[in-house]
């Protein structure tokens, strides 16, 4: 970053300050006011962190008004018609593309730590059957803390890739785990000879009676989506990650923090949320009266897998997601009228001045949820999917904090409007 300009506040004093303005690679520039308190005694206010730069970053940049979203450079469409997962996990960690041999190698590692300790599969009896997946999440993948000490030391650079390895290749292994304990089907275990998103399948769907043919283009959509949804700047998430890992917190510890967050119908929980509203707008018939509700503020009611707090154009991922969502039905041979119902919702709701003048476009959540359940995954494990997806963008972001010698722990204050002080009253004068 490079210091070019100042920019000077003058309080209701009439003290003027001068802050000096930084500038990145690309997008606005920064008022750094990390002096601003010492200085003039006033915090800033910005709850929602609307205005608010947490961090500088080399991972992925967002220009909400273009719909450009990159990962350490490369455009988001580049990236999921031309790479892998694996090749795009390689790069959010290490910042460039790998050549052939440093791709096998990290695919190698990944694979080789996709097993779980066998003390973990207990965890998941202690669940009751009918548990939302997302909650064995939590408490599961926290618990991975308990079971790796060797690579809890975050110090260490080696123990952090460790752990970082760990993660990224045990979350489709939990995750499925999760699934299967849901429907009483046994475990599977990972295979070392298939790649991460037919791993994964297979262990999602395959049963110990029959062979599991995974369909080619299923193990693509999947690995599309994992892409798709590998990190997004400083989402809430990714900011609780962060903030978590500001204190010193080990990575599994982190993670699962960051799997608390996206689980709200406001971030990752919304792929779920799109299908239950799908379903319960029913027909294209009643599209007219959900719009109606999204615009009314009284009803509380959120078109999801609609607008963003940075995208106020097409989010890109969700262009690449609609046509995937074509492909995957057409290779199945699905005709899915939910999809049909989303597109249809899709027109409708952007030729309404309301999302038009509000920039309310389909987000990453919109389309997805249509191709997973077409993919055979159940509602309650769409946000899962976009847990182990994001679990690569969490860890890349926690290991850049780590490795800034200048980070320190994340400590905002407040505008405080409570009582002033005053004494205790004994219980017999209340
Ligand atoms: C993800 O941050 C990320 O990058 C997240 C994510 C990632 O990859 O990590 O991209 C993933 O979380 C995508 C978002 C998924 N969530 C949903 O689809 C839920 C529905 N969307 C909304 O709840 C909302 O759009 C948010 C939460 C996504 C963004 O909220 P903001 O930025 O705080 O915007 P806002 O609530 O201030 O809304 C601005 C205006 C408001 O109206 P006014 O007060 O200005 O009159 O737009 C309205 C809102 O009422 N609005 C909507 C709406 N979203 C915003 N009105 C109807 N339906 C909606 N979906």
């Amino acid at each position: 970053m490079t210091q070019s300009k100042t920019a000077t506040l003058t309080t209701p004093e009439g003290q003027s300050y001068e802050f000096p303005v930084l500038s990145g690679t690309l997008g606005p520039d920064v008022i750094d006011i990390r002096k601003l308190y010492d200085s003039t005694d006033h915090f800033t206010f910005d709850p929602g962190y609307t205005s608010t730069g947490s961090c500088e970053s080399k991972i992925t940049y967002i220009d909400g008004d273009k719909g450009v979203l990159l990962h350490r450079g490369y455009p988001i469409e580049d990236l999921a018609e031309k790479s892998d997962f694996m090749e795009v996990s390689y790069l959010m960690l290490h910042g460039e593309l790998p050549n052939a041999s440093q791709k096998a190698e990290f695919t190698k590692s990944i694979t080789y730590h996709t097993m779980v300790h066998e003390q973990l599969s207990m965890f998941f009896r202690g669940f009751r059957r009918d548990a939302h997946p997302m909650a064995i999440m939590c408490g599961v993948v926290g618990a991975l803390a308990a079971f790796y000490h060797d690579s809890t030391d975050i110090t260490d650079a080696r123990q952090r890739e460790i752990a970082s390895y760990r993660l990224i290749a045990k979350m489709p292994t939990i995750a499925a785990m999760a699934y299967k304990y849901s429907v009483g089907q046994p475990f599977v275990y990972p295979r070392n000879d298939l790649p991460y998103a037919d791993n994964f399948l297979n262990m999602m769907f395959s049963v110990p009676c029959e062979e599991y043919k995974i369909n080619p283009v299923l193990a693509d959509a999947m690995d599309k989506i994992f892409i798709l949804h590998a990190d997004h700047e400083q989402n809430a998430s990714t900011s609780t990650v962060r903030l978590a890992g500001s204190s010193g917190a080990n990575p599994f510890a982190c993670i699962a923090a960051g799997i608390a967050s996206l689980w709200g119908p406001a971030h990752g929980g919304a792929n779920e949320a799109v299908l239950k509203q799908l379903n319960e707008i029913g027909h294209k018939d009643n599209i007219p009266e959900i719009i109606k509700k999204a615009k009314d503020k009284s009803s509380g009611f959120r078109l999801m897998g609609f607008g963003h707090r940075v995208y106020k154009n097409f989010d890109p991922r969700a262009q690449v997601m609609r046509r995937t969502c074509h492909e995957v039905l057409e290779a199945l041979n699905i005709e899915d009228p939910l999809l049909d119902l989303a597109m249809e919702l899709e027109r409708i709701a952007l030729e309404d001045d309301y999302f038009v003048s509000k920039k309310l476009y389909p987000n990453v959540d919109f389309y997805s949820g249509i191709i997973l359940k077409a993919m055979g995954f159940p509602t309650s494990m769409f946000t899962v999917l976009f847990a182990v997806a994001r679990t690569v963008g969490w860890i890349s972001q926690w290991n850049e904090m780590i490795e800034d010698p200048a980070h320190k722990i994340g400590r905002p204050r407040q505008l405080y409007t409570g009582p002033v002080q005053r004494d205790y009253t004994p219980i017999s004068s209340r």
